[in-house]
């Protein structure tokens, strides 16, 4: 039924599984419209107490959203592409009723952290790999990232690491919090769903209630997400977006001009 994505139901848990393992599991538009549609299903059948993401393959989560997409977008483009991941995907994972988890199987980066980060909490293999890298692109995380990134490791290490885009290990990630637990890559999705097991076991209102009232003590701004995507927009309409982009796809470093 679904093109990139496969969903698997046992346990009452939804099994969402990225399914572009040639192209590093980027998420493009049907991608987005996918996961869409699966967290829709999240939300209404009955039989799924509780989801987890995670990616195809034994290199990559999500290395980010689909850069050979980004080409022949403007601003405008840039920031409708934003609105429509954050209202169809990202905040729609944050703001479900049941519990979601990234189980994180390798590179997680861009808008793949920025997926990891939307779900309720992060488990990882021992390979996975976090990080915001637009800055390389000429860009600006577009689903998120400036703001969840500072809810979850704080202010200094996520100034950091959105501006320079370097890559941390599984181990640093356990560290500063941004994931719970490191597993064997081989039973990253079996462990993630023994620790959905025992919620499921909980009341299903009182688990609704916690994920809305955590949300709300960890929201750092209430116009962050949408000041982010006119920041995320207004960066599509500048030459550094243009030649970051292009050097990625031409497999070359960027020369950026400030322009
Ligand atoms: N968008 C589109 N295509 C992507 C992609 C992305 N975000 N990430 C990887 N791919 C593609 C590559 O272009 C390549 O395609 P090709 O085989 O047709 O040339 C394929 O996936 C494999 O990636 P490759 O770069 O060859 O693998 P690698 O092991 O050398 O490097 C990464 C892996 C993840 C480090 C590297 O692919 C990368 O830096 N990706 C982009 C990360 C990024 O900037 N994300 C933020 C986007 S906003």
């Amino acid at each position: 039924m679904y093109q990139t994505i496969l969903t698997e139901l046992s346990d009452n848990i939804l099994t969402i599984t990225i399914n572009r393992p040639d192209k590093m599991n980027a998420l493009n538009k049907d991608v987005i419209a996918e996961l869409g549609k699966a967290l829709d299903e999240v939300y209404n059948n009955e039989a799924i107490k509780a989801a987890i993401i995670t990616g195809a393959g034994a290199k990559a989560f999500v290395a980010g959203a689909d850069i050979s997409e980004f080409t022949d977008l403007d601003g405008k483009g840039g920031a409708a592409l934003a609105q429509v991941g954050q209202d169809g995907v990202f905040n729609k994972i944050e703001n479900c009723p049941k519990p979601i988890v990234a189980a994180v199987n390798g590179f997680s980066l861009g808008g793949g952290c920025e997926l990891a980060m939307a779900c309720h909490f992060r488990t990882a293999s021992e390979n996975a790999k976090f990080g915001q890298p637009e800055v390389n692109l000429g860009l600006i995380p577009g689903y998120g990232g400036t703001q969840r990134l500072v809810q979850l490791i704080g202010k200094g290490k996520a100034m950091e690491l959105l501006m320079t885009a370097d890559m941390i290990k599984a181990d640093e990630a356990k560290t500063l919090g941004l994931v719970n637990h490191i597993f064997a890559a081989e039973e990253l999705v079996e462990k993630t769903k023994d620790i959905l097991k025992k919620i499921n076991t909980k009341a299903p209102l009182a688990i609704s209630k916690i994920i809305s009232l955590v949300n709300e003590a960890a929201t750092v701004s209430p116009t962050g997400l949408s000041n982010e995507i006119i920041a995320f927009g207004a960066s599509f309409d500048t030459a550094d977006k243009r030649e970051g982009t292009s050097a990625f796809l031409e497999k070359r470093a960027a020369v950026f001009t400030g322009k």
